[in-house]
């Protein structure tokens, strides 16, 4: 007998039927609760309410557990490559090698832009965000590929819009730098492998070669793979939002793109980096920022501090901070902006305001810092993010329209005016 619980309204109880997961964690399932009652629920931000059940990635905010596929953050950060990741997230398994060498043979393949999409980088401004860039261009490839409109066409369609994705856009993020840095585009090559050729692509000129150092392609894999997915956060949601129109894929991307750009959200690695250095620039007084963080009639907030779901510590963060003091020492950088990012960790966790709220450095606290010492300008960093967090958003899309689910549609609380009639100007 499966559980349920009950709702008294009134006279009438309700019973509602409890669905319960494989990490044991439980939800009252309201889905008749309107029907019955007439009542709707209200969460806004969606604190409390879930939008689906999930196979793709699980997380305690508590533990600081995260897992892609049942398998932990920590070992695929260390042991695996990014496609392999990918591969992990979007098909449920880890690849066998003969899986794994066609999926990367069909990205390896697809790496090429059209070339009638270097007039679209020509129109961009200078100093257009690479997040501008990024998202329009994603919706812009699906007009090179009216046939990947319909969603549903087959899986192998599918799984081609998928290779193109993933394949494409480490080229449209280069070209956004190249762009900004008014460079002539660079070509992807076929024998590097998905960290290489992004970072070929963003560093060689047509004057001079360029070699990814080992060190840095295997910053960037970490990275990646920290960066892959992480449940039904704000963009994954858009992703799902809009796929659930039945929008093609290209489309439903680029509005993931567009959510992560927020600050409170993927924006936040840049934003980290800019507040950094400007309490830097403010003679660094730590005590003066953290005090106007915790000031309410202030607007500023310690960014990249805080989650919604992680109350204890992010579990990638403390493998981004022990990765940053590998990648700068191994470069031999040394970046003022890392020691004042560890005195702010320190003073914020012995101060109240935040341990009382379980504000701990989130993924974004320590990212931009390797980011920099990989050479990638602060504009480009939630380019990087939306490069990593692809193949999550396209397995969190993949699933949802597995499951057939319905438009996502929420319903409201009105509060405005009711009835009235309508007055001619000349009398208003
Ligand atoms: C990401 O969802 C995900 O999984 C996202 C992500 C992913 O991988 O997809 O993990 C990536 O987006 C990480 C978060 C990056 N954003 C930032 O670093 C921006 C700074 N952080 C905050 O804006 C905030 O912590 C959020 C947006 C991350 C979470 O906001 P919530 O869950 O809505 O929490 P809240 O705003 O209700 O804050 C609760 C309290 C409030 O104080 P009180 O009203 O209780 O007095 O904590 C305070 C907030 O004022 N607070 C902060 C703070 N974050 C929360 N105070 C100062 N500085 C902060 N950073």
């Amino acid at each position: 007998m499966s559980e349920t619980v009950k709702l008294t309204i009134g006279e009438k109880t309700y019973e509602l039927p409890v669905i319960e997961g494989s990490e044991n964690e439980k939800a009252i399932d309201i889905t008749k609760l309107r029907a019955e009652s007439g009542y709707i629920t209200i969460d806004t931000g969606f604190k409390n309410t879930g939008s689906t059940k999930s196979a793709v990635t699980f997380l305690d905010g508590e533990k600081g557990i995260l897992r892609y596929r049942g398998y932990p953050i920590e070992q695929l950060a260390e042991k695996a490559e990014f496609l392999e990741v990918s591969y992990l997230l979007i098909y449920g398994h880890l690849p066998t090698k003969t899986e794994y060498q066609e999926f990367k043979e069909n990205i390896t393949t697809h790496t090429l832009v059209h070339e009638d999409m270097r007039m679209f980088f020509e129109a961009y401004p200078a100093k257009a965000h690479p997040m501008g860039i990024m998202a329009a261009s994603l919706c812009t490839l699906s007009t090179f590929y009216p046939e990947s409109l319909d969603p549903n066409r087959s899986d192998e369609a599918v799984d081609l819009t998928i290779h193109r994705l993933l394949a494409k856009i480490p080229t449209l993020a280069a070209w956004s730098y190249k762009n900004a840095m008014r460079h002539p585009v660079i070509y992807p090559k076929n024998h590097f492998d998905y960290c290489e050729n992004f970072l070929h692509m963003m560093f060689a000129m047509p004057t001079c070669e360029y070699s990814p150092d080992p060190i840095i392609t295997n910053a960037l894999n970490k990275l990646l793979i920290l960066h892959a997915d992480h449940e039904q956060n704000c963009s994954a949601s858009t992703v799902r939002v809009v796929g659930s129109s039945q929008a093609n894929l290209y489309a439903s991307i680029s509005a993931g793109v567009s959510a992560l750009w927020g600050p409170l959200h993927g924006g936040a690695n840049q934003a980290v980096i800019e507040m950094l250095e400007t309490i830097i620039n403010d003679g660094g007084d730590l005590e003066k920022w953290i005090n106007k963080a915790k000031d309410k009639e202030d607007s500023f907030r310690l960014m990249g501090f805080g989650h919604r779901v992680y109350k204890n510590f992010d579990p990638r963060a403390k493998i981004i901070k022990k990765a940053a003091d590998d990648v700068l020492g191994k470069l031999g950088v040394v970046d003022p902006v890392l020691d004042i990012a560890k005195k702010l960790e320190e003073v914020a966790l012995n101060d109240e305001y935040f341990q009382s709220r379980g504000l701990y450095p989130n993924v974004d606290f320590y990212s931009g810092i390797i980011y920099r010492a990989l050479g990638i300008p602060t504009e480009m960093f939630t380019v990087m993010f939306a490069l990593g967090r692809l193949p999550g958003w396209i397995a969190q899309w993949k699933e949802m329209m597995h499951d057939k689910q319905p438009i996502s549609r929420p319903r409201q609380i009105y509060t405005g005016e009711t009835e009235r009639d309508f007055v001619d100007i000349d009398k208003r």
